[in-house]
């Protein structure tokens, strides 16, 4: 019976590990530089944290993988458990059960790790996929809000994205003071045409009127063409808010366009709400997205601080870097491939090639005693060694390896019990390149 993975979810290895390798080294340098530090939360979460987030959303309703806890234990109940679908109700879970938040002080988090949703797999949307996530809490200014807009784009162009490669698009999606009226006003508009409405529109109606604004059905886009606007409906503050932001982004020069039918999938957000898409990535677009989501914390417990962040999909920004020909640095091989010809030769060298490993070198030795000089060159070359060290009879019997560098075929003797420093040396000399 052969039995393959899920669908939408992949196996990662190979030369497409080492680009993600190299990518995800990258990010964490670039976060840890912005002040945002690490933080890891379980993949698993008890449902009630992404009930927090709001059941209106799709991601909450149809999307999350839920599993049953045995409850077996006097410790633990049978309770309802999902794979987390995104990272920030957890963080804020974990911000708020260790106290993170009680300083009042400002805190950067990021994290990087797999997510769960279930969708009908296609190029750039899958079941398991990866995210890098940007968090800032305590702190309501909107210069935070450009904080994290500006670091995301620092993140696209350092990895080596044009600016003619993405958009980032923008939007104000209110606040809990100005959002109510507006939602009437737009229950208001959209009751008459309710028949028109998808399955879904006409449900959501009263419960979300907003996510009818992005809703892909053509009907629905039809009639939202005419729709009030939140960003024509934004009270003083909101205003003055989102002009704020706007102005970081222009003193930075990094231009914006501005998408009044942002609303975002999930439904804690507040006020800047943005999403970075791509011409490279055909339907989903969307490379990440975030925005400020203030009220998330007051829905966890007592305390209700401000907060903002974005999350990237890890797989889109591949793609992305994939189709712009981005050339990945080459993982390099061992040091030294050590190619012992004889029982007497592999006696010696194993026991070398294994403390040097220990040392911190990079060293390759097949286990075959047997094989002779031609396979044992190939092998080097396969695994990209910079050097081979061949040790037979005869080298035994002159103390003496021979060690050729692969990359330009020169050759030169070794005496054996030189060999040890010999490559001590070679590895200081190659470091960087090794
Ligand atoms: P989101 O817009 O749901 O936001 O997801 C962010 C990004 O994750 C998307 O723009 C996309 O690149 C990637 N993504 C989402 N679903 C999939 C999928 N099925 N396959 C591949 N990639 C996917 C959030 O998750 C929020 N937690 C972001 C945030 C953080 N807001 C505030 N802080």
């Amino acid at each position: 019976m052969e039995i393959k993975a899920v669908r939408g979810m992949n196996d990662l290895f190979g030369d497409e590990l080492a680009r993600w390798q190299f990518v995800e080294n990258r990010l964490r340098r670039i976060m840890t530089n912005f002040g945002y530090a690490e933080i890891r939360t379980p993949t698993l979460e008890k449902v009630e944290v992404f009930k927090a987030v709001g059941d209106e959303t799709d991601i909450v309703e149809k999307q999350m993988y839920q599993v049953q806890d045995r409850g077996a234990h006097a410790d633990s109940k049978p309770e309802v458990l999902v794979l987390r679908p995104e990272g920030t109700a957890g963080f804020i879970r974990a911000v708020m059960e260790h106290g993170l938040g009680n300083t009042g002080h400002r805190g950067r988090y990021y994290y990087l790790g797999p997510m769960f949703r279930y969708e009908r797999p296609q190029k750039g949307r899958l079941r398991q996929f990866h995210q890098l996530g940007a968090e800032l809490i305590h702190d309501a200014s909107p210069e935070a809000d450009a904080e994290l807009i500006l670091l995301f784009d620092h993140i696209l162009t350092n990895l080596g994205l044009q600016k003619t490669h993405y958009e980032i698009r923008i939007n104000s999606v209110m606040c809990k003071d100005c959002r109510p009226a507006y939602r009437e006003k737009l229950i208001g508009y959209f009751m008459p045409h309710k028949a028109e409405l998808c399955d879904n529109c006409q449900r959501r109606l009263e419960r979300a009127p907003m996510r009818i604004l992005d809703c892909k059905n053509e009907a629905c886009k039809k009639l939202a063409e005419k729709a009030p606007l939140g960003i024509d409906n934004l009270d003083e503050k909101c205003r003055v808010h989102h002009a704020r932001v706007k102005a970081c982004l222009d003193a930075e020069k990094v231009t914006y366009v501005e998408d009044p039918y942002i609303v975002r999938g999930l439904d804690y957000y507040s006020r800047t709400a943005f999403e970075f898409t791509s011409n490279l990535l055909g339907a989903q677009s969307a490379l990440g997205g975030g925005g400020r989501y203030d009220g998330l914390s007051a829905r966890f417990g007592k305390q209700d601080f401000a907060s903002v962040g974005w999350a990237i999909g890890m797989e889109r920004v591949m793609l992305a870097l994939e189709a712009t020909g981005t050339v990945f640095p080459k993982q390099p091989g061992p040091l030294a491939y050590f190619a012992a010809m004889g029982e007497k030769a592999f006696d010696l060298l194993f026991p070398l090639h294994h403390k040097l490993k220990k040392a911190g070198l990079a060293i390759d030795m097949p286990y075959e005693k047997d094989k002779g000089l031609k396979w044992l060159m190939k092998q080097a070359d396969r695994v990209g060694a910079a050097y081979a060290v061949m040790v037979g009879d005869y080298e035994l019997g002159s103390g003496q390896a021979v060690v050729k560098q692969l990359s330009t075929g020169t050759q030169e003797n070794v005496a054996l019990k030189d060999l040890e420093t010999y490559l001590h040396s070679k590895a200081g000399a190659t470091q960087g390149a090794h």
